[in-house]
C-alpha cells in the first residue's frame, strides 16, 4: 500500500505498482472467479478478468439478451457459461453482480450453493449494508468482500481497453480464510482498477447513494433543467438554452475541470465569467445543503433503499421506467440535446 496525502489527508491506497497484476495472478491462480450477472458491471468485470489471465466463468439466468450477449463475448454454454447456481456452485470467488433488486430475489437460491472458504464478492455495499431489508446475511464460512468501481460498467471496460482505469473502493466485510484483504485487491487489480482505495460496505453504499441523487445524476439533472426552463421562460430558442446549460458543459468546460480542476477553470474564463461564477458558487452551494442534508439522513435510515427494492420489484418496472425516459426524452430540452449532437461535426461527417 502506498500512503499518498489527499488534499492534506493521508490515506493508504493500492496501485498495480505496489500490488502488479502477477501478485494478483498468482493469489487467484487456485480461484475460479464465478460471475453471477451479466447486465452492466458483470461483462466489463469478467471480460477484463479473462483478458487479465484470471479463470472466469459467468453465470446467468437462461434465454434473454444478457445470456445471449455473453455468449456474443465469447462465454461457452457449459464451459464457461451456466446458469447462476450452477455457476455459484462451481466458483470459489462468487461475484454476485446481478442488479442489486436481483440479489434480493436470488439470494435464497445463491446462499446454499457457497461452500466453506469461498469468498462472496460485491461491487455495491448495499446488500449488506442494508441487511435488514435484504435478507442477505452470508454464512460465517465465507469471506465477504467488494470491489466498488466508482464508474458504469462499460467504462470500467472501455478505459481497460484503452490501457486507462476506473478508480474503486475496496472492503472486507468477513475475512473468514485470512485471505479476505489480498483477494479482494487481487480481484481490484484483475478488474484494471485505477487505484483502489479502502472504505467500508456502509460507507460506501451511503456516498454512492448520496453520489448518484446528488452531484453525478440527480441533481445535475435537476439544475441543467432549471436553468433551461429559466432561460426558455425568458425567450432565449431552445438551441441557445441548451447551448449555455449542457452543451458548454459536456463538450468544453467539465473536460477541463477534469484535466486541470475548478481552480484552473476559474482562472482560465473570461474575467466577466469568473467573478460572476466565483460569486454565485457558494449561493448554490448553501441552497442546496438542505436539500444535501435531508438525503443523507434518508440515505442512512434506509428510507432510499425501501423506495428503491418497492420499484425494482414490481413486476412492470422495466415498463414504467421506459416510460419515464421517454418523456424525458421527448422533453423539448433533450429533444433539442438530440438536435444539437446531431449537428455536431463529428456526426454530421458522411451525411
Ligand atoms: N451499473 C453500474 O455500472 C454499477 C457501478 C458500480 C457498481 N454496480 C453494482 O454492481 C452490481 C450489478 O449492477 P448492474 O448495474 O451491473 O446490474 P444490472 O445491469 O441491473 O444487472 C442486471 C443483471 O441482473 C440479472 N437479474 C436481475 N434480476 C434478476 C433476477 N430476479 N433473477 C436473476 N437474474 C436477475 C439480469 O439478468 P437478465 O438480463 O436476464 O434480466 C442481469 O444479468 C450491483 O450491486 C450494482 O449496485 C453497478
Amino acid at each position: 500500500m502506498a500512503k499518498i496525502e489527499f488534499g492534506g489527508v493521508l490515506e493508504e491506497v493500492v496501485t498495480d505498482e505496489e500490488f502488479p497484476l502477477e501478485k494478483a495472478r498468482d493469489i487467484l491462480k487456485d480461484e475460479i472467479v464465478a460471475v453471477l450477472g451479466y447486465g452492466v458491471q458483470g461483462p466489463g468485470q469478467a471480460m477484463n478478468m479473462r483478458d487479465s489471465g484470471i479463470n472466469v466463468i459467468v453465470g446467468q439466468r437462461e434465454g434473454g439478451r444478457s445470456w445471449q450477449r455473453a455468449m456474443d463475448d465469447g462465454f461457452v454454454p457449459g464451459k464457461t457459461l451456466f446458469p447462476l447456481e450452477e455457476a455459484a456452485h462451481k466458483g470459489t470467488l462468487v461475484q454476485f453482480l446481478v442488479s442489486d433488486a436481483g440479489q434480493v430475489a436470488t439470494w435464497p437460491r445463491i446462499k446454499p450453493c457457497l461452500t466453506e472458504g469461498n469468498a462472496l464478492y460485491f461491487s455495491h455495499g448495499f446488500s449488506i449494508a442494508y441487511q435488514d431489508q435484504t435478507g442477505v446475511v452470508p454464512p460465517e464460512f465465507v469471506d465477504v468482500i467488494m470491489v466498488a468501481p466508482k464508474g458504469s460498467g462499460r467504462t470500467v471496460r472501455s478505459n481497460f481497453l484503452e490501457g486507462s482505469g476506473i478508480n474503486s473502493s475496496y472492503a472486507v466485510y468477513q475475512d473468514y480464510t485470512g485471505r479476505a484483504e489480498e483477494r479482494t485487491i487481487a480481484i481490484g487489480i484483475a478488474i484494471g482498477s485505477g487505484y483502489l482505495f479502502p472504505t467500508t460496505f456502509k460507507k460506501e453504499v451511503y456516498s454512492d447513494l448520496t453520489g448518484e441523487r446528488g452531484v453525478l445524476m440527480g441533481c445535475l439533472a435537476g439544475v441543467m433543467e432549471a436553468q433551461y426552463n429559466l432561460l426558455r421562460k425568458h425567450g432565449h430558442s431552445p438551441s441557445e438554452a441548451f447551448n449555455e446549460t449542457v452543451e458548454e458543459l459536456t463538450q468544453s468546460l467539465i473536460r477541463l475541470v477534469a484535466e486541470n480542476g475548478m481552480d484552473w477553470m476559474y482562472g482560465n474564463c473570461s474575467t466577466t465569467a469568473q467573478r460572476g461564477a466565483l460569486d454565485w458558487g457558494p449561493r448554490f452551494r448553501d441552497a442546496v445543503a438542505p436539500l444535501f442534508d435531508e438525503l443523507y439522513e434518508r440515505v442512512v435510515s434506509g428510507k432510499e433503499t425501501k423506495i428503491v427494492l418497492e420499484a425494482n420489484s414490481a413486476p412492470d418496472y422495466r415498463e414504467r421506467l421506459q416510460k419515464e425516459l421517454d418523456q424525458m426524452k421527448s422533453s423539448e430540452m433533450w429533444r433539442t440535446g438530440a438536435t444539437v449532437r446531431s449537428l455536431r461535426p463529428e456526426n454530421r461527417k458522411g451525411t
